[in-house]
């Protein structure tokens, strides 16, 4: 194990690290800023990467509030997450809308209400529309079971498993129009084991996945703080 991740068990409560990962850039830290960023997270399925959000929240990892948890599935298991740690959250269901854009809108217009400055995407399975993209432009995040720009799109592990790649991982990145090909914020290399099936590759990627994204989200702010516009 590296000497980064190493630390990042040491600061954190529970995370159990896999052998041999690598995150980079290699001096990810999180980054101290001020005033606290306000979150909006959307979210389609079960809702760990909002979890660890939570908790870096939690742990003093990530200066951030989470304003609002969007979700279009009304049977995801982020809304039960958002109960039990008392997140405020709606129910976006795109089945009840006649057109991407008026989903897209809906959802424009709830976080624009409640002045989040940083879109978190962590599991959302929709693609983002021009309007959200336009106007959250260095604001909008996404992470992806992936060592992109390998492997985009649907079933990303099970993509990385046919194409029998001995190592792959995840990624988080600035949201662009084009599916999973924004500039890239941070990534985490997983190794493929001999052993491995998807359920047990999903489980190590997952890990790395909790770790990144926080760290991502803090990264991004800082740049928000800092008025940084380095990005695509
Ligand atoms: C993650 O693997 C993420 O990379 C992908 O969707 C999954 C969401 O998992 N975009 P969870 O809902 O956060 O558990």
């Amino acid at each position: 194990m590296n000497q980064d991740n190493k630390k990042y068990m040491e600061n954190n409560i529970s995370y159990d690290l896999n052998e041999h990962c690598l995150i980079s850039p290699l001096d990810s830290e999180s980054p101290l800023f001020e005033p606290k960023i306000r979150l909006g997270v959307l979210a389609s399925g079960n809702g760990s990467n909002f979890e660890y959000i939570i908790k870096s929240i939690q742990n003093n990892q990530l200066n951030a509030e989470i304003s609002i948890l969007i979700v279009n599935n009304p049977h995801c298991l982020a809304i039960k997450k958002a109960i039990k740690y008392n997140i405020p959250y709606v129910i976006i269901n795109h089945r009840d809308c006649q057109s991407r854009l008026e989903h897209d809108m809906l959802v424009l217009k709830k976080l624009e209400d409640l002045s989040v400055e940083l879109i978190v995407m962590a599991g959302w399975m929709r693609i983002a529309g021009e309007e959200l993209i336009n106007r959250y432009i260095n604001r909008l995040i996404n992470i992806h079971p992936s060592l992109l720009p390998s492997f985009k799109g649907i079933d990303a592990i099970q993509q990385a498993i046919d194409e029998r790649v001995t190592i792959t991982g995840c990624t988080v990145h600035y949201v662009q129009k084009e599916v999973d090909s924004g500039s890239i914020i941070i990534q985490a290399a997983v190794p493929i084991q001999e052993n491995d099936n998807k359920d047990t590759l999903t489980k190590r990627i997952q890990q790395m996945e909790h770790i990144i994204l926080p760290l991502a989200i803090a990264k991004v702010a800082m740049n928000i703080r800092t008025g940084f516009r380095g990005n695509k």
